[in-house]
């Protein structure tokens, strides 16, 4: 769980207000779009749940930690949980798609069997087996932000978050990405993505953040709870239902009329 309870921040450098009484509550396993202007504070509320800005006044929660008190040598661990992708992909350009995903999980010094396990899976998920061996010039734009969320899932994170990850990506792209953060929220994940992109946002049904000046706004709940598909699917057979009903009383309206 993410919690933020009346939070504010400010850049020291140059006094800017990133956060203005920022109270948001996600729970484990949603998927929420974060949304706003440019300059409206979106990743700097990311930068706070990363643990990479202080905050000023109020409450952070991220799973066990408090962030206000969290130790620095306990920051690698709430790191651990975070799983994290960038608009500018961020990969090591010498090394291959298979190395880029693995490094992660060297680094933490985990076995070589398992770290193979793991790639294969995470590649697999996100549809780059074959690449596996390339580089990241070979690759089309789509491809690298691929194989930066198959980076990002390796460590299996409890959340995903991702700050304007189809921001170099055209709009076909753009949601085939989207549609990927889908289904790793269906695994599990908790899924946050800050993205300017309301045409994007508005294609699928999550809950919908926005940020204006540092405050929020606007929290939209999705329609359906994420975790529950086949609640979603009677719904929509309702829905469905419920249009049929009115077509039929407004035809039958229409023959007691004429
Ligand atoms: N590293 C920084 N140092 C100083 N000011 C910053 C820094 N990052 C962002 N800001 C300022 O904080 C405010 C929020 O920025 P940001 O969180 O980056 O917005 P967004 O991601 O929504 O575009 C803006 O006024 C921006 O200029
Ligand atoms: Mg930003």
């Amino acid at each position: 769980m993410i919690e933020f309870k009346n939070v504010s921040m400010k850049y020291k450098t140059n006094g800017a207000v990133a956060l203005d009484n920022v109270s948001v509550k996600i729970d484990d396993g949603e998927f929420v779009f974060i949304v706003g202007a440019s300059g409206a504070g979106k990743s700097s509320f990311l930068n706070v749940i990363m643990g990479q800005e202080k905050v000023d006044s109020g409450i952070v929660r991220v799973g066990p930690y408090n962030l206000a008190s969290i130790r620095r040598r306990a920051l690698p661990y709430l790191r651990r949980m975070l799983g994290i992708v960038f608009q500018d992909f961020r990969l090591i350009p010498k090394m291959t798609v298979y190395d880029n995903v693995a490094f992660a999980l060297r680094v933490i010094g985990m076995g070589d069997k398992k770290i193979t396990k793991r790639v294969r899976y995470v590649l697999k998920l996100v549809d780059l087996t074959d690449k596996a061996n390339d580089y990241p010039h070979q690759l089309s734009q789509g491809e690298r932000q691929r194989v930066a969320i198959a980076r990002a899932l390796v460590n299996n994170p409890a959340v995903i978050i991702a700050d304007e990850p189809t921001g170099n990506l055209d709009p076909i792209l753009s949601n085939d990405i989207m549609s990927l953060f889908d289904k790793i929220n269906a695994l599990g994940a908790t899924v946050v993505v800050v993205t300017h992109d309301l045409e994007l946002v508005h294609q699928f049904n999550h809950r919908i953040v926005t940020i204006e000046n540092g405050r929020v706004v606007s929290d939209i709940p999705s329609k359906y709870k994420s975790e529950d598909i086949s609640l979603r699917f009677t719904a929509e057979k309702n829905e469905a239902e419920a249009d049929e009903d009115a077509a039929q009383a407004e035809e039958t309206e229409e023959q007691d009329n004429g």
